[in-house]
């Protein structure tokens, strides 16, 4: 079978490569779409992302494929079920795990990254991380419940009530997701900042967005009582802190350099009395993500602004092809 192998730092092979075989406990998956982002581009450029990943390895952390194998002891899948896979697989043993926060795992390891990903026609995964899909949701949005997951986790993290005013800032998948899915918890008011215009104005159109602010050239009000940072530069960091009125909380999810610092006035952290949270990865939000987009209350499909071969990954990755907003690949059919 057909298989996109990272060989090195920005070097892919297109490689013939043996089915996988099942092990007991695991399921395999024809791929139908594998999600292309952030991390698979750092992960490309030979940084580390949630884990670090060594080549040779297959990429491919978001997916969604058809069950094709089940090992002896799976009951949880069925050949022939559609399904999408949660990559991050937890260790069941260290501090963090036996404390009821798995995500920050000491011994993470993860599909895509530190094991062969959906990149390629067919990869293995343990069944505790496949979940089926309902005949609603399609393959191809299927492939984004992973990046929906860190969101929805995100939104888990903060105190969401219907009174609040939210803001979003970032105008990226991820950003024009938190938009969604803040009013599907119920927020009464979402504003949303970003840099392209044509976005700003999708989202107010779309997705019924209050106010949208152009951060090159528009102020920011400090109103809010949620602010989500979904780029991860400085400013834009700097930006959601000031934004905040008393009480308020700010989501820390835009993911900047490792050594990586903006300045803040802490005598506001007191005098509002914020909170400041930080996001990592996206433990127990599958089931969640899978509901959101059943019931209609995501739309994920019309953000996907590119859908590309396994040929086409390189050049995604490279900045070949531009304006990509979020780009999934087509595997098989
Ligand atoms: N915490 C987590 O678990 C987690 C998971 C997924 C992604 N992330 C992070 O979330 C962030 C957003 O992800 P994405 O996939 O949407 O990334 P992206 O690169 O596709 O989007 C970033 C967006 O920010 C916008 N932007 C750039 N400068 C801006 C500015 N000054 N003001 C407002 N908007 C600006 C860009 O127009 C772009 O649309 C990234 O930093 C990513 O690494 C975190
Ligand atoms: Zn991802
Ligand atoms: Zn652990």
């Amino acid at each position: 079978m057909k298989a996109l192998v990272l060989t090195g730092t920005k070097q892919f092979e297109m490689q013939d490569v043996t089915t996988p075989t099942v092990k007991d406990d695991e399921v395999l998956v024809n791929t139908a779409y594998a999600g292309i982002c952030g991390t698979d581009r750092a992960l490309y450029a030979g940084l580390p992302g949630s884990a670090d990943a060594v080549p040779p390895i297959v990429l491919g952390h978001e997916n969604s494929g058809i069950v094709a194998a089940i090992g002896r002891n799976v009951t949880n899948v069925k050949v022939g079920d559609r399904v999408t896979v949660d990559p991050n697989i937890y260790c069941g043993e260290c501090e963090y795990c036996r404390t009821d926060r798995p995500e920050l795992c000491d011994n993470l390891s993860a599909v895509g990254v530190t094991r062969d990903g959906g990149l390629e026609e067919s990869f293995t995964a343990p069944a505790s991380v496949v979940y089926p899909i309902p005949d609603s949701v399609s393959l191809k949005a299927a492939a984004t419940v992973e990046p929906i997951s860190c969101a929805v986790h995100g939104v888990k993290l903060l105190d969401l009530t219907p009174y609040q005013k939210a803001l979003v800032i970032g105008d990226g998948f991820m950003g024009q997701l938190f938009v969604q899915l803040l009013q599907a918890y119920g927020v009464h008011q979402v504003d949303f900042a970003g840099i392209v215009d044509e976005k700003l104005a999708f989202n107010k159109e779309k997705f019924g967005v209050t106010n949208t602010y152009n951060t090159t050239r528009d102020s920011i009000p400090a109103d809010y009582d949620v602010v989500i940072e979904a780029v991860g530069l400085p400013q834009t960091q700097e930006q959601a802190v000031e934004a905040t009125k008393k009480g308020a909380q700010v989501l820390m999810f835009g993911v900047g350099k490792p050594n990586q610092t903006f300045s803040m006035n802490t005598y506001e952290v007191y005098q509002k009395q914020l909170k400041i949270q930080g996001a990592f990865i996206n433990p127990y939000a599958f089931e969640d993500s899978i509901a959101l987009l059943a019931s209609g209350q995501l739309d994920v499909e019309s953000l996907i602004s590119h859908e590309v071969s396994l040929e086409q990954v390189e050049d995604v990755l490279n900045g070949k092809v531009e304006h990509v907003s979020k780009a999934v690949v087509k595997v098989s059919d």
